[in-house]
């Protein structure tokens, strides 16, 4: 059987291969559906890959619709989920963007330490020392979704620089890092279920354009000059 996958809030360009979900009756759309009206038109256990790219953090209320993505999800699917970096200039202005992405964000999807993202990551002493945080007011989510891997876009002219000192800028300063990614899988046992079929995520041209090193083509080098000029000249 094919994989079901889904591409929530995916406007005009849903991923290639996938049933794209959105509040706007686009031609590209399958799905017409308000991800904040739960329940989601779907029934439980369905999807094998769920998508999200810069739609989450248009949603009034993110716990209700990290829970039905996990509702949807088979056993083991696997989530990914792309959003703005929380400190970025045009992210804190935007007031279309309600919800505040960092690296601590799916750490409240969870009650397992079970974890792929490095310690260091997300080392915030004193608070919280342990992954999971979502039942950290006491409350009972209901749900598990854990994350295994988490990437971050940074703006060129940081890209070239060694991952601590990255991680160091982007959590003392805006405008260092502008999205943030992160790749989770759908946890649960439910009796008669089968797991989801692995799914291999392409990701976009645009995003695969933006991760690592920039590339020192004549072309960067000058833009990186450039812009390095231009905040001396003007701080
Ligand atoms: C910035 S666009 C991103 C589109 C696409 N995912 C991409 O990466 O190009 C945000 C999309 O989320 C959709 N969206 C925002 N709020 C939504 C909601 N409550 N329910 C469904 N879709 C929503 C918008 O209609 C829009 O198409």
């Amino acid at each position: 059987m094919n994989p079901v996958c889904l591409d929530l809030g995916c406007g005009r360009r849903p991923q290639p291969g996938f049933f794209g979900v959105d509040r706007f009756p686009f031609p590209e759309v399958s799905v017409v559906a308000d991800l904040n009206r739960q329940p989601l038109p779907f029934v439980d256990n369905c999807a094998d890959c769920i998508y999200a790219c810069h739609s989450l953090e248009h949603i009034d209320d993110l716990l209700p619709v990290i829970g039905e993505i996990w509702r949807i999800g088979k056993p083991r699917a696997r989530v990914v989920v792309v959003a703005p970096y929380g400190y970025q200039g045009l992210n804190l202005a935007n007031p279309y963007h309600k919800q505040f992405f960092n690296e601590h964000s799916p750490r409240f999807w969870t009650t397992s330490d079970e974890t792929g993202v490095a310690a260091v990551e997300y080392h915030h002493p004193p608070h919280g020392s342990s992954w999971g945080l979502g039942n950290s007011d006491h409350s009972d989510i209901r749900f598990d979704l854990r994350c295994r891997r988490m990437e971050f876009l940074y703006f060129d002219e940081y890209r070239s620089l060694n991952p601590d000192k990255l991680r160091y800028l982007r959590r003392k300063h805006s405008d260092v890092c502008d999205q943030i990614l992160y790749e989770l899988e759908v946890f649960k046992t439910t009796p008669g279920i089968d797991a989801a079929c692995d799914v291999g995520i392409s990701y976009p041209d645009w995003l695969t354009a933006r991760r690592g090193p920039l590339p020192m083509t004549w072309n960067n080098l000058l833009r990186i000059v450039w812009r390095t000029l231009r905040t001396k000249l003007h701080p």
